[in-house]
């Protein structure tokens, strides 16, 4: 059966972690997997979330399955969170737990898939890596949009616009709700707008990836692009992690968000995400989830958890700043990156010159040149100017 199997690519980001931790170099730094870590390059668990899980230690009385969907508390205590005070009808919302933000994607893409006749979905250039893998595995057809230009760190609004008006009704676009993974450059208010009269122009679905929320401004205006789209589209689909937001990476907590074009919709899109759940993984992991709603039902938890997200945005807006000073190194433009969001941008480096920062500075990034800037303590600073000059030049 399995000698027809052969070694695939390891995983672009997930890769660097080993690389790192194999690398005996004191003075290594990691900008690869996008984890936030603090100034003396740990990343904790937040307070908020240790007292949450005294409590359940304590409290809960037990661990029986909830149904396919998940939790309906924890999902009811994210709800405000993804989507603010904008009125949402209820009765066209479906929510279904997921493993964590990828999860949330594949099953919005297999109920896509599952959906349509011909499925198609428009992703940007750049964007995350595993999105394409994650969404083609569903059974969804690729389609490309230009999104960004690293030579001069800009978004290409243009560019998307077009290939977007060469999208047929029904297709699907992706669309990263704010800090853009990988290139930390996002719409504007403006750009928002116009994205969501041609979704609504040229009967497309949005798919948002919400990973990231409360990483870029804060936690109500990180989500104004969702609520400029959803103010105006008849069906939406949100995919949101809480890996991110909580720091709860390894234990698999997000959401799928589903906006149907009627109340009638809701009963067949939520049986069908329980099918689908059900003939992967049958019900979603509990304890991010619960973790997460013992917070959110907490008012002081919730004050906590929101000072510590605050804290981490500050570091990486700092460090934004700081990149920013340096202004121009050979043809880097780090002045761009103070205007970006969240802990990635995109370097306009070659494979080569990544390869070289890695083994000759022991600097890890993915190959494509995107930092997770939260991987540089104060201290690196200095070095890894100098080293990106070095390989530059
Ligand atoms: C990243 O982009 O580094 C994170 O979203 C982690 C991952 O799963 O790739």
């Amino acid at each position: 059966m399995f000698s027809s199997l052969s070694v695939l690519p390891t995983d672009s980001v997930l890769g660097l972690i080993r690389l790192h931790a194999e690398d005996p170099n004191p003075s290594k730094i990691d900008l690869g997997v996008g984890v936030y870590r603090d100034a003396a390059g740990k990343s904790p668990i937040m307070a908020a979330v240790k007292e949450a899980e005294k409590r359940l230690v304590s409290h809960q009385r037990s661990k029986t399955y909830f149904g396919s969907e998940g939790d309906p508390e924890f999902l009811a205590s994210i709800i405000p969170l993804v989507f603010g005070e904008a009125r949402l009808p209820a009765e066209r919302v479906v929510a279904c737990q997921a493993v964590g933000g990828t999860g949330a994607l594949r099953l919005a893409a297999t109920l896509a898939a599952f959906a349509s006749s011909e499925p198609r979905i428009w992703i940007g250039v750049p964007t995350w890596p595993n999105h394409l893998p994650v969404l083609q595995s569903a059974g969804l057809k690729i389609q490309q949009y230009s999104y960004f230009d690293p030579s001069t760190q800009s978004v290409q609004f243009e560019l998307m616009k077009e290939a977007l008006k060469q999208a047929k009704p029904g297709d699907l676009v992706l669309l990263h709700a704010c800090c853009h993974n990988p290139t930390g450059a996002d719409l504007t208010p403006e750009q928002w707008q116009e994205v969501a009269d041609l979704l609504v122009a040229r009967k497309l679905l949005p798919l948002i990836d919400f990973a990231y929320a409360g990483f870029a401004t804060s936690l109500a205006e990180d989500r104004r692009g969702i609520q400029t789209i959803l103010a105006q589209v008849p069906e939406a689909l949100i995919a949101f992690s809480c890996s991110k937001t909580f720091g709860l990476y390894r234990e698999r907590t997000g959401a799928l968000f589903v906006l149907a074009d009627s109340s009638k919709a809701r009963a067949p899109i939520l049986s069908s995400l329980q099918v689908l759940a059900r003939t992967v993984y049958s019900t979603p992991p509990d304890h991010g989830a619960a973790v997460v709603r013992t917070i959110l039902n907490d008012p002081e938890l919730t004050a906590g958890w929101q000072g510590e997200l605050r804290q981490a945005r500050d570091r990486i807006a700092n460090l934004r700043r700081e990149l920013g000073r340096y202004g121009q190194v050979n043809r880097i433009n780090f002045a761009a990156l103070s205007k970006q969001n969240g802990m990635f941008s995109l370097l306009p480096l070659t494979k080569d010159e990544v390869v070289r920062l890695r083994t000759g500075y022991s600097i890890y990034m993915a190959e494509s040149g995107r930092i997770n800037l939260a991987g540089l303590r104060t201290s690196d600073m200095e070095y890894f100017i100098h080293s990106i000059s070095e390989v530059t030049a």
